[in-house]
């Protein structure tokens, strides 16, 4: 009888720790909405969303609602222009997220879309918080703020990191905003679980040293969109053993610096394309991985001399390189491992391109 008992509790806490509960009444969340899909016998997919709320105030009055639920995904969609408007601390403090959200809220996704944060939404906690539920928080275009409060004062006068309490977190998304810098506190403790990072659509310039310390298992990592004009310090004294795609594009960045790859070994895809990159410099590619097999350098006023001969041997046979020569005139638009090539053929041991008549007729595509 025991055993059995303690078996439907065992069980009963496997399926809410699996999949989300039915929803409460209309108006105990209203104004926001529930759907709960059925996924199987008393088992169900719980969404909450949440359109054009005011404040915090609407969200702190169903807070008790939403508390006894097991969220699947929550949704946070055009809201606290209100508050914004206000322009006040107080109105700041009416664009958060409730008090003891992070401890108390069982919610697996966090979406949050065209929304007013205040810099320090995610703070607001009475003790250190706690959270082992949440595998995905987003935040797209919903703040126009250069940074984000990370570390976090309990109302003891304790700290806390939002980000560290969330210890299953696999994926942050934090897109369409105004960051300038990614800092070291963003994840100032250990994020075991953390796959996956997108800051795209900033308007980062920096990255600073051990900003990628704490997550180890870092997998994919978008830096899109941003204003980026150097690699070089962003893997300083980090390895990201896991990392396999790197996406850079839309920066505005000249060179990858020097032991860019030391910190990366593992890279499989390096998406760079749309940047300024002049310059194929030997030293800085020399450390690739054997596994970097997919790199796009579409885009880039890319230099063909005879500096890039190293290009045809040195990346494996596998590896595609997307992107063309943009200078000189003889190289315009060939490929780059087709251009190393042919400057392999072509220039003198001295490392000149040899005299060579530049007429159509004999371009190097016609080779
Ligand atoms: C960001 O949100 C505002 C307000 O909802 C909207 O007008 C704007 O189009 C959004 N921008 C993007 C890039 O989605
Ligand atoms: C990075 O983000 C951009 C814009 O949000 C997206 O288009 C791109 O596919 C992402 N890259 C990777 C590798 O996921
Ligand atoms: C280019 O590289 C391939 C494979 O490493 C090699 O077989 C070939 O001879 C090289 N071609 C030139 C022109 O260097």
């Amino acid at each position: 009888m025991a055993t059995m008992f303690l078996l439907v509790v065992v069980l009963s806490f496997v399926a809410s720790a699996l999949a989300g509960t039915p929803c409460p009444d209309r108006q105990s969340i209203y104004p926001c909405s529930c759907l709960a899909l059925p996924q199987g016998k008393k088992v169900f997919f719980t969404s909450v969303t949440c359109h054009r709320l005011h404040s915090t105030d609407s969200l702190t009055v169903i807070f008790p609602a939403l508390r006894t639920m097991a969220i699947d995904h929550l949704y946070l969609y055009d809201s606290f222009w209100e508050a914004n408007k206000l322009g006040t601390e107080e109105g700041e403090n009416k664009q958060v997220l409730p008090t003891d959200w992070i401890t108390l809220l069982k919610v697996k996704e966090i979406e949050i879309v065209d929304t007013t944060l205040s810099p320090c939404f995610a703070c607001h906690s009475r003790v250190a918080c706690r959270n082992s539920i949440t595998t995905r928080f987003t935040a797209v275009n919903s703040s126009s703020h250069d940074k984000i409060c990370t570390i976090c004062k309990t109302d003891k006068g304790g700290d806390f990191t939002w980000t560290g309490c969330m210890t299953k977190l696999r994926q942050f998304h934090f897109q369409h905003g105004k960051l300038t810098i990614v800092r070291s506190d963003l994840f100032p403790t250990m994020m075991k679980e953390l796959t996956e990072v997108d800051l795209s659509y900033n308007q980062i310039t920096k990255i600073e040293n051990n900003a990628f310390l704490m997550t180890p298992r870092l997998k994919v990592l978008n830096l899109s969109h941003n204003a980026l004009q150097s690699l070089d310090a962003m893997f300083k004294g980090v390895k990201l053993l896991a990392l396999e795609q790197l996406d850079v594009s839309w920066n505005l960045i000249k060179s990858l610096g020097a032991n860019f790859f030391a910190g990366a070994p593992s890279l499989k895809g390096l998406k760079a394309d749309n940047n300024d990159i002049v310059e194929m410099k030997e030293s800085e590619w020399q450390g690739m991985g054997k596994d970097l097999r997919t790199i796009d350098l579409i885009d880039n006023p890319l230099h063909c001399d005879c500096n890039i001969r190293w290009i045809n041997s040195t990346f494996s046979v596998n590896a595609v390189i997307q992107g063309v020569c943009a200078t000189p005139e003889d190289y315009e638009n060939s490929l780059l491992r087709k251009a190393s090539r042919m400057l392999n053929e072509r220039c003198t041991a001295e490392g000149s391109i040899g005299t060579r008549p530049n007429t159509k007729a004999t371009t190097p595509s016609s080779h």
